[in-house]
Formats: C-alpha cells, structure tokens, sequence
C-alpha cells in the first residue's frame, strides 16, 4: 500500500473493497469524457466485472491507483503489463480523473506513483493510446517525457465520428 496525501486527497493502491466505488468512478467518468472507451454495460455488469478484475490482481503484473477524496473516488490510474515473456516488460496505462479534480497535479502524481511501481517491478516501457483530440492529456504525457510512437488513423469512433489516437509510450 502506497499512501500519499496530496493537496488532501489520498492516492493509494486500490483494495477489494473498492470494487463498487471503483466501478461507480468509471460509470461517471464514461459521463463526463469521450476520451476513454469504457464498457457501455450496466452498472451491477461492471461491478462484477471490476470485482473479478481486482480479485486476480497479481502483485507484479498489474497496479490499480484510486485518489480518495472525502470517502469517494475521483480518480484511478490503472497499468498492467504483458503476461507473456519477450513482451512483459511493457505495460499499458490507463487514468482517469473527474472533472471536479482535473488541473489540481493528481494526473501527474498518480503517473509519478506507477512509474515508480513500474520500474521496481523491472517495467521498462509504459504505453497508451490517446484520442488525438485529447490535447490537454497529450501535453501532459508530453510534459512527463512521453513521446509519440504511432497513429491509429481512425481508431476512435464516438458519436458518429471517427478519430485517429496517437500511441504514446516512455521509456523508464
Ligand atoms: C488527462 C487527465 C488524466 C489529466 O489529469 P489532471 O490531474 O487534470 O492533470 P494535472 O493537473 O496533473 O496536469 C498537469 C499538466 O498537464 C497539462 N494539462 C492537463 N490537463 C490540461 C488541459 N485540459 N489543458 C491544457 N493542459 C492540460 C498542464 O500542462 C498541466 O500542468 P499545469 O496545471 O501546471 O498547467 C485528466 O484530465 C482526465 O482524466 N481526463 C479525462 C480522461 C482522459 O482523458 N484520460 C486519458 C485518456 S488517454
């Protein structure tokens, strides 16, 4: 358990018990920004699924970080690495924070925190797919040393209309 207090909020590693705040913190994130593909299930659906997902967490494959605000949930970061050998030493990042608590550094810090995680674990690349619109995410990534690697033509499609993403990564 990784405990930082952070302008108040509390970024740790995510516990079984957060199953169904965690599930909730996507289903509203999903609300508020087109620029993560999340499951379009119900809710009861996703909270099994996500239970399932952190009952088979295993310590050095996959890191999920929640941000605690007051008891809720506002933000998580997910990274989770290549099983197979020859490609594990690669892990896909995921993060997302409500729109209440953007621009405050938690972004920043919960990418700092799985960096961190990542290396002690022997990761040594950590890549992601961003909406080419996402500009205020991309300059963040960028800020942090990520660099672009590829393009997606087309790779994102919401309402109606169809977005190239870059692929992103950084060497750590
Ligand atoms: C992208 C996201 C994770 C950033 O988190 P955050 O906590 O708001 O980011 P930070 O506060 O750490 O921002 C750090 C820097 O990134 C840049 N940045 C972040 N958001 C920005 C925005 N909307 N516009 C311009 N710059 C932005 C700024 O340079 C900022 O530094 P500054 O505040 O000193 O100017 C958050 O906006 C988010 O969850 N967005 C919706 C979901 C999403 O897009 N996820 C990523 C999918 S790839």
């Amino acid at each position: 358990m990784i405990d930082i207090k952070n302008q108040q909020h509390l970024i740790r590693r995510v516990e079984f018990k957060d199953a169904e705040a965690l599930a909730d913190l996507k289903i509203r994130l999903s609300q508020e920004t087109d620029f993560i593909p999340f499951l379009d299930i119900e809710r009861d659906t996703l909270i099994s699924h996500t239970k399932d997902e952190l009952s088979q967490l295993l310590s050095n494959n996959r890191a999920i970080w929640v941000i605690e605000d007051t008891g809720s949930l506002v933000g998580y970061l997910d990274i989770d690495r290549y099983l197979m050998p020859k490609v594990n030493h690669a892990a896909f990042l995921e993060i997302g924070i409500r729109e209440s608590h953007r621009g405050l550094g938690l972004g920043t810090n919960l990418i700092l925190e799985s960096e961190l995680w990542a290396k002690s674990v022997g990761i040594k690349r950590i890549w992601f797919y961003v909406v080419a619109d996402n500009l205020g995410a991309i300059i963040l990534y960028l800020k942090l040393g990520y660099r672009f690697e590829g393009l997606r033509r087309n790779g994102y499609f919401v309402d109606g209309k169809f977005t190239d993403e870059y692929i992103m990564a950084k060497m750590i």
